[in-house]
């Protein structure tokens, strides 16, 4: 039987309609899972920290959040994860640090597919083996979202959130926002007192930095995407540019030019930035980037970042390019 939104489920666009959901899914969440224990792998994405920050409100400690730090996420997110949830709101949080184990793996390894295939693999992997050492999991919540259930059921995506789990984690599952679309469970997530950084932060793929570093990953060439995205989305923040452009990154493909850098020859990467704006994610086009802006943002990586001597704008839509690299 196909998984419709209940035509009672007003649409939420204000913190009051957010409240009545919020005491609903309390209430749901109390009954389905009573004193049992539920697993949660914390992204720090905006679905899966509303679930959260739900499950936290419901049954505290009885949710066990697991955050996989896999070497690909942007610079502070791994901390502000652990800020969040366990300093701020008390979760039971297990952050695992995985990075050299995902780095070591994907040493070497250039093609795009078999980056993204291993970085899933070993996720689950790191995932199932956390859940192994618990004792007493009986859920397992995650962060599905309406478009999810309507986009597997066209057949254009798997559902993200079902399948491909390994058998040792099928628990039953425990999905308080299924119902909503992303601008609703945003709603949601500030009426539950979580910061506009994680709530409104602009779409981040699964294989995170490691699509942005085209080519075989190296841990240099990976830091230099992570401090140059630091830099842009600073510089985008304080021009008030944060919360209108859908998607801006960096990305520093195996390619060097030459330079100079202190009255001597260097020979170092390029960092290309992108910034793009669309509704649908089918057809982008590109942020009309102001010039001084664009020259800030150039003199700030080049003297900043290690390893970089040229800034370029990519101003391709959708189609013909993609948004990632890769
Ligand atoms: P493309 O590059 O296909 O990106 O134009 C469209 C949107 O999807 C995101 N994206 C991904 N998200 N896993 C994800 O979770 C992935 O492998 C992946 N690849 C692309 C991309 O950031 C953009 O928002």
């Amino acid at each position: 039987m196909a998984d419709v939104r209940p035509e009672s489920l007003k649409r939420i666009t204000t913190k009051a309609l957010a409240d009545e959901f919020i005491a609903d899914q309390l209430r749901a969440i109390k009954e389905q899972v009573g004193d049992k224990k539920v697993l949660l792998a914390l992204s720090g994405g905006v679905d899966s920290s509303v679930v959260a920050a739900l499950l936290i409100k419901a049954i505290g400690t009885n949710l066990v959040c697991v955050h996989v730090n896999h070497g690909l996420l942007r610079k502070g997110e791994p901390e502000m994860v652990c800020k969040v949830f366990r300093d701020e709101l008390g979760a039971n949080l297990i952050y695992v640090d995985a990075v050299d184990r995902f780095l070591g793996l994907l040493e070497g390894v250039t093609d795009p597919e078999q980056k993204r295939h291993i970085i899933g693999e070993e996720f689950i992997k790191v995932f199932a083996e956390e859940a192994a050492k618990l004792d007493g999991i009986a859920f397992l919540a995650q962060g599905t979202i309406y478009p999810d259930i309507l986009e597997s059921e066209q057949g254009i995506k798997a559902h993200h959130n079902v399948g491909g789990l390994p058998p040792e984690l099928d628990f039953e599952l425990v999905e308080p926002v299924k119902y909503l679309y992303k601008d609703e469970v945003r709603v949601v997530g500030s009426a539950l007192g979580l910061p506009d950084k994680m709530v409104y932060r602009q779409p981040f793929p699964g294989p995170g930095l490691g699509v942005r570093c085209p080519g075989a990953i190296t841990r240099d060439r990976l830091e230099a995407v992570r401090e140059s995205d630091a830099i842009l989305r600073e510089e985008f923040e304080k021009a008030g540019l944060a919360g209108k452009v859908w998607q801006y990154f960096t990305v520093v493909p195996d390619f060097k030019s030459t330079g100079i850098k202190d009255e001597k020859r260097a020979f170092e990467w390029l960092c290309i930035v992108r910034a793009i704006n669309t509704t649908d994610v089918v057809k982008c086009t590109v942020e009309p980037i102001d010039y001084d802006l664009m020259c800030k943002i150039t003199d700030r990586i080049t003297h900043e970042v290690p390893g970089i001597n040229r800034v370029l704008y990519d101003y391709t839509p959708k189609p013909t390019a993609t948004v990632e690299y890769e």
